[in-house]
């Protein structure tokens, strides 16, 4: 191999239209096309060095030296790598730091296989086509996926491995919104996201918010396109209720909700009652993404402050795609 080491960067994506569940889960082939946004400012930045020193994968998170779970996530990643590339015949050292908190519902596994992913292939020094790099960060984590191209991304679902990858459909400039994360917990989630789809089709909800899924990614898709917020909010939250009311009737169930949570849903229907452009939206944890007009940020961010349950707040525009930044 020509190079040995590379670093990218990858930001997290906030879901508009989620995926949840999976046709394939070794493939990660979704059970339902989704549509995301990057977001600006939050990142993962991921070194990874090729070594024929190495007789393992190490891990070092934010600093620290991992041999746990997350090291062996990264190292089954790399194997798909040396599975699919035999050109790459060695172990790797991963440096990984992450500037948001992780494990609570802000997608740090979407920009960390985006950027492990992009990084361990840049390395290698084997070109790859966005589409094809999308398709690897796929197999690491499903929304990774979405953060390797730019902008607002839509994920179609696929047959195969080669079919199913996100694309760009705008870019971070094309629509002035943001997202206003309240953090209500920064503790990591009981249940990941990756027993969480595989639990999705336990209980009676998922098969109908699966037959709904293709029109509503139509609909979100629209109202980005067209910049309709009214129109945008109705189909986001919606979206967001459907599939937490999977996760809730899954057996066993899955309640990422916390009181807080609740609270602020409310309260952010009544600031969109009141005129602000606002909707909520949430991941597999209890944080609140209030996504709204760049003109209402202010005002939606000094509402959450407020709130004496909101232990901080993050603010993100829409970013950019997965960048190498050194090889
Ligand atoms: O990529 P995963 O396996 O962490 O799944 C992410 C699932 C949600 O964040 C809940 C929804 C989504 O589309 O990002």
């Amino acid at each position: 191999m020509s190079r040995m080491t590379a670093t990218a960067r990858a930001t997290p994506n906030i879901a508009f239209i989620k995926y949840w569940g999976n046709r394939d889960d070794d493939l990660r082939l979704p059970a339902n096309p989704s549509i995301s946004m990057n977001l600006d400012g939050l990142h993962t930045e991921t070194t990874v060095t090729w070594s024929d020193k190495l007789t393992v994968d190490e891990l070092t998170l934010n600093g620290e030296k991992d041999t746990g779970e997350a090291c062996d996530r990264v190292s089954a990643h790399l194997s798909r790598l040396r599975q699919r590339f035999p050109v790459i015949t060695q172990y790797a050292a991963v440096k990984s730091s992450n500037n948001f908190p992780i494990g609570a519902g802000i997608a740090s596994s979407a920009a960390a296989f985006a950027a492990l992913t992009v990084a361990a292939v840049a390395a290698t020094g084997i070109e790859l086509s966005e589409h094809e790099l999308s398709t690897l960060a796929r197999l690491g984590s499903g929304s990774a996926a979405r953060s390797v191209p730019t902008g607002f991304v839509e994920w179609r679902t696929g047959n195969t491995h080669k079919e199913s990858y996100a694309e760009s459909f705008a870019p971070p400039d094309y629509w002035n919104i943001v997202d206003v994360i309240a953090v209500v917990s920064r503790e990591h989630k009981e249940v990941g996201s990756s027993a969480g789809h595989r639990s999705a089709s336990t209980g009676d909800l998922q098969a109908a918010r699966i037959a709904g899924a293709e029109e509503r990614f139509a609909v979100c898709k629209q109202a980005i396109l067209d910049r309709d917020f009214t129109a945008f909010a109705e189909v986001v939250e919606y979206d967001s209720n459907l599939m937490h009311a999977v996760m809730m009737t899954s057996r066993p169930p899955l309640f990422y909700w916390l009181p807080p949570t609740l609270m602020i849903m409310e309260q952010v229907r009544h600031w969109r009652a009141e005129g602000l452009q606002v909707c909520y939206t949430l991941d597999a944890g209890p944080n609140v993404h209030c996504i709204c007009v760049r003109k209402d940020a202010a005002k939606v961010s000094a509402r959450l402050k407020a709130m004496s349950e909101v232990l901080d707040i993050l603010k993100a525009a829409p970013g950019i795609g997965t960048q190498i930044i050194t090889t």
